[in-house]
């Protein structure tokens, strides 16, 4: 095994499919096989915690004990600034987007920071918290983030949930305007991951 992970197989503790997709396609370069949750049928823990990190971690850990596997898993959201960085942790939740979805959460985004703070600041930041865990009770965490603004109307059709209306700074375009090369070299997931990557696969 030329890894620090001591396998070559890992699964993935997400039910997101935006997010397998991007996490297998940054750890592709690596002698590394991906499970999702879904491959394994792994039930989705609650998320009680009060960060990024210790969501990833109770995923992570709890992924790691039912697949009896290192497990890699990421929390992550979208921190508003002028929002006290809402809907931070709270981000798969902010109006519902499962039910209702996510144009209808993006919108409602939209009117709050409008309504709130007269639409003067609309910095914002994605952050990404990067859990591993291993069957013997070890884990690991990262965090990554990167910083833009956000635009209105929401733009573009890749990516997944706040892509549209997230232009990362120092471009013109939104993540979901961008091409999924550009946003997994840029991205507070892919900056995560690049940590998780040069600690553990180098
Ligand atoms: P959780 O980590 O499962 O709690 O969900 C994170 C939520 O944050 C996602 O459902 C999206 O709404 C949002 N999010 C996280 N990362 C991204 C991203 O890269 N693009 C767009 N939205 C994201």
């Amino acid at each position: 095994m030329s890894n620090k992970l001591n396998t070559n197989m890992l699964v993935l503790a997400t039910h997101n499919a935006g997010k397998v997709a991007e996490m297998q396609k940054i750890l592709a370069p690596y002698d590394i096989k991906v499970l999702s949750a879904d491959d394994l049928k792994l039930s989705e823990p609650e998320e009680t915690g009060t960060t990024f990190v210790e969501n990833a971690l109770i995923k992570a850990i709890s992924a790691s004990k039912e697949a009896n596997m290192v497990a890699i898993a990421d929390d992550s959201g979208l921190c508003v600034h002028a929002l006290n960085n809402r809907p931070g942790i709270y981000s798969a939740r902010y109006n519902e987007p499962k039910k209702n979805g996510f144009d209808y959460a993006m919108k409602c985004l939209d009117e709050e920071l409008k309504e709130k703070t007269d639409n003067k600041d609309r910095s914002a930041h994605f952050s990404c918290a990067i859990a591993v865990a291993f069957p013997n009770g070890e884990t690991k965490t990262f965090e990554g983030i990167v910083n833009g603004s956000l635009c209105w109307p929401a733009r573009g059709n890749a990516g997944f949930g706040y892509d549209p209306m997230f232009v990362p700074d120092g471009y013109d375009k939104s993540f979901a305007e961008l091409s999924g090369d550009v946003k997994n070299k840029i991205s507070h997931r892919a900056n995560a991951l690049k940590q998780f990557i040069d600690y553990f696969l180098k």
